[in-house]
């Protein structure tokens, strides 16, 4: 077992009861957006392998890898039509042995995104599933009568927009339960012979080498025996985006259930010998069932998805972030951004204070416990993609030109060549504005003063400073949008409100970090922290005792 990261945290050194990737910095790869290496528009595994050096130096120590199976790629991979194998649009599996061998020697690790909610209605199983009834593939899926009425079964209803059951194309008159599009039927949990399919692909992968799952849509694995309706909390109203229509349920019964997280204590038997990482994807949106996942023998950790989503509004952004912090005991992954929501930057005010902003609250989510997460292309301060050519995603081509996700998928902006150097093809799968060689990585690399420089310093934090996620959690003062917390010798300070905030450590102190150039001032020893800004101090006393035991500080906004 490898225990050491690529800084060189000794993870083997960790308080007993820590497993390895507590304290790691993860980054989001969205593969069709990263870096196409053969000239077809689509980004693939090696263009990954061809970066990783790049990653490396950023400090990265945990590269999760969205879906690159084999799929008609109709919600861009997350359709899956065999799990055990590479699109021909990624790869090889040479490929991807070839990456992992990559990352392993530069003491980086690897995450697949696995998806078993359900697969694409192009896998045999589904295939064989409506083309015999009797097959015994018809109960991997969730086929149902239809109701009274001839309609869909119950009222449950599709993230991507419509009911959540499609009529049987082959003509038996039942409908088949999808919580997304009509093309990715969901798979039936309750079924033994689905667990044991998917023992089989994780352990596939595991011996592979991968170092851990990201679970998509883990919360939804289980369904209500009955399939009763989910009561509806709101009206729903013509034109409505399908997400808010899909937020008028309670979704008592369709997500959510008990049996889940059962789900995934067989999971944990398959992959605890390859000490092998389970990060739920659950859309939970409160505390008491994100828990639920991740506080017993089942999930290592969940992605705290709601700050991937808030809009700049300090005094929530920090109670989420302190509630989760709090209920999750380290079991939890943290990102500002991910490929599914607005940009972190354009979200929180766009340009030089949507970056700003970003840098704030990601240094903050670098002092918390658990796993923190950049997504491509948040260490270059990028804004959402702006789209020149056709919407590429079904929630907005399925729905009426909605607004949709792709303004998060944009292909990373390499350089100042033709498509930002992404691909050598004349255009990128999606195609979107060109960006400006200040928002490039050939600029920013090795430049003071660039927004990567910043994030590799930031990130760095965790290699040079383990204290900053792994000493107790003090909260020394707590305001509704500013936060000083005590780590051991380390002193975190992040003011997100809009005024400065003064704090005056008693004795002497280094300022290890600064979310932006200057956030930090004042003299002798009384700090202004200048607005919407995180800063890291340290200091030890003489004896080596942190200053959290012995401070008398005094401190405000002005
Ligand atoms: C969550 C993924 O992040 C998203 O991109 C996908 O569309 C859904 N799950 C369905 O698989």
């Amino acid at each position: 077992m490898r225990v050491t990261g690529a800084g060189g945290v000794d993870r083997s050194a960790l308080p007993a009861g820590r497993a390895w990737w507590r304290g790691a910095t993860g980054y989001e790869i969205y593969i069709r957006s990263f870096l196409d290496s053969d000239g077809d528009g689509v980004g693939d595994l090696a263009g990954i392998t061809a970066k990783l050096d790049v990653l490396d130096r950023l400090g990265v120590d945990v590269l999760w890898i969205t879906p690159f199976y084999p799929s008609p790629g109709k919600d861009q991979g997350y359709d899956v039509a065999d799990y055990i194998g590479i699109d021909p649009a990624f790869g090889t599996l040479d490929d991807f042995d070839q990456l992992v061998q990559a990352a392993t020697d530069r003491g980086m690790r690897i995450f697949v995104d696995i998806v078993p909610n359900h697969s694409s209605d192009q896998h045999p199983w589904f295939q064989q599933a409506i083309a015999d009834v009797d097959s015994p593939y018809r109960d991997y899926y969730l086929f149902r009568p239809a109701a009274a009425n001839g309609g869909p079964p119950n009222n449950w209803v599709s993230h991507f927009g419509g009911p959540a059951w499609t009529l049987d194309p082959a003509g038996s008159g039942e409908y088949y339960c999808h919580l997304f599009l009509s093309e990715q039927p969901d798979l039936n949990w309750a079924n033994p012979a689905v667990m044991e399919e998917f023992r089989e692909i994780l352990t596939f992968w595991c011996e592979r080498g991968v170092d851990g799952f990201r679970i998509d849509v883990a919360h939804g694995l289980t369904k209500d025996p009955e399939f009763r309706n989910n009561p509806q909390v709101r009206e729903i109203t013509l034109g409505m985006h399908p997400k808010d229509v899909f937020a008028s349920f309670d979704h008592v019964h369709d997500l959510h259930r008990p049996e889940t997280t059962k789900i995934f204590e067989t999971w944990r038997t398959v992959v605890e010998p390859y000490d092998a990482v389970l990060l739920g994807e659950m859309d939970v949106r409160n505390i008491e069932r994100f828990t639920e996942y991740v506080g017993g023998r089942g999930l290592d950790a969940g992605f705290v998805l709601k700050l991937a989503s808030s809009r700049w509004e300090p005094a929530t952004i920090l109670s989420d972030l302190l509630t989760y912090e709090r209920a999750a005991l380290g079991g939890a992954a943290w990102a500002v951004s991910n490929h599914d929501q607005p940009r972190a930057v354009s979200r929180y005010g766009d340009g030089q204070v949507g970056v700003r902003r970003a840098a704030a609250v990601t240094t903050l989510m670098l002092a918390l416990d658990g796993i923190t997460f950049l997504y491509q292309g948040d260490e270059l301060g990028l804004p959402d993609a702006v789209l020149t050519g056709v919407a590429m995603d079904p929630v907005s081509t399925r729905n009426g030109g909605v607004a949709g996700r792709d303004c998060a998928r944009g292909p990373v902006p390499w350089d100042s060549t033709a498509v930002n150097g992404f691909t050598t093809a004349p255009v990128a799968w999606l195609e979107t504005a060109p960006l400006p060689a200040s928002l490039t990585a050939a600029a920013q690399i090795g430049e003071a003063g660039s927004t990567w420089e910043r994030y590799r310093a930031m990130l760095d934090l965790r290699r040079r400073l383990p204290d900053l996620w792994s000493e107790p959690f003090e909260i020394f003062d707590r305001q509704a949008t500013s936060l000083v917390i005590f780590r051991g010798p380390l002193t975190v300070i992040a003011n997100l409100d809009d005024k400065a905030f003064e704090f005056v450590p008693e004795g002497e102190f280094h300022v290890e970090f600064e979310s932006y150039a200057g956030a930090v001032g004042g003299d002798g020893g009384h700090l202004r922290i200048e607005p919407e800004a995180t800063i890291v101090l340290s200091r030890r006393e003489p004896d080596g005792r942190a200053i959290a035991e012995s401070a008398e500080v005094t401190h405000g906004h002005r």
